[in-house]
């Protein structure tokens, strides 16, 4: 059973698709285990990005996680790092039916995070999720 890092981006909260992006992580029989909504500070958000920090694009990326708030959740199953990515869809190139292609609006404003491989969902989960998940 895996767990990973999913994070309901500044623009999915504000257009009200929080619930439609966990109903399609819940449909295909993936388990939230910890669901909080919180405003990143720029601390937080520099560090659970750290891998980009040398990257052109690093400063618009915290400018737009931190812009508003975010809901954080733990989603848990049978390999759920990889499912919960498949169902995001690609960074650049998200085919329709997957969550950024049918709903995110720009590179940036791409509505949801999922962490990437088994070591980034354990950093990821004990930046947000620091006393551990509420499935055991
Ligand atoms: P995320 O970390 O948010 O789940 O996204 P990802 O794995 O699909 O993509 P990643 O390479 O980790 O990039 C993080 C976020 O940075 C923005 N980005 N902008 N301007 C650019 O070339 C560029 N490349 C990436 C995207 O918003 C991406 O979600
Ligand atoms: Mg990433």
């Amino acid at each position: 059973m895996d767990k990973t890092l999913v994070l309901l981006k500044p623009d999915a909260v504000k257009r009200g698709l929080c619930g439609e992006v966990l109903r399609r992580l819940e449909r295909q029989g993936l388990r939230i285990c910890g669901l909080k909504m919180l405003r990143l500070s720029r601390e937080l958000a520099e560090k659970h990005y750290a891998e980009h920090r040398n990257r052109p694009f690093f400063r618009e990326l915290v400018e737009f996680i931190t812009s508003g708030p975010v809901v954080a959740a733990i989603i848990a199953g049978e390999d759920a790092i990889f499912r919960v990515r498949h169902l995001i869809g690609d960074t650049r190139a998200a085919a329709p039916g997957t969550i950024r292609g049918d709903f995110a609006t720009s590179l940036t404003a791409n509505i949801v995070h999922g962490s990437d491989s088994p070591e980034s969902a354990v950093r990821e989960l004990a930046l947000f999720f620091p006393s551990g998940s509420d499935c055991g």
